[in-house]
This record gives structure tokens, sequence and C-alpha cells, in this order.
């Protein structure tokens, strides 16, 4: 089963540094590119990640990518 593609691209946050974040895996979210909830009932369940440093980060939005959470340009391939 495949991921629902939330967005072709990146969702460009700022995220605290060692604070625990939920990236949405299934792409069901109203709250894109965290988890909402929305995969409840499904086969995917989120992912809980702590970024290394504060500020900007690109996260995957087609949730696609080989390195989650994170953007590697895979949405390109998609
Ligand atoms: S809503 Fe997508 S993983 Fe939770």
């Amino acid at each position: 089963m495949k991921p629902k593609i939330a967005k072709k691209g990146p969702y460009v946050v700022d995220l605290e540094e060692g604070k625990n974040y939920h990236w949405c895996a299934c792409g069901e979210s109203k709250n894109q590119p965290f988890c909402d909830g929305s995969h409840k009932g499904g086969v995917f369940t989120p992912l809980a990640f702590k970024p290394d440093k504060g500020g900007t980060h690109y996260l995957c939005g087609c949730k696609h990518s080989e390195n989650k959470p994170f953007c590697d340009g895979s949405h390109n391939k998609i």
C-alpha cells in the first residue's frame, strides 16, 4: 500500500532542537507535515523524530522519501 501524496514537494518548517515531532507517513493528515491521527485504521504510523539542530527543515510532503522525514528530492520522480 502506498501513502497518499500530500504535496509534491517539501514542507518548509521551523523546528526546535531536541523537541519530539511526529511526521505524517500516511499523507492523510490535515496538519501536514505532522500527524493528526488520521492514519488510524490504516497501515501507516507516524515517524517520531527529534531534530539535531533547530531552524529551517525540509520535511517530505510526497511521503516517498528514502530519508524520512526529510525531503530527498523523490517528489521529482513520482
Ligand atoms: S495522520 Fe498520517 S501518519 Fe498520522
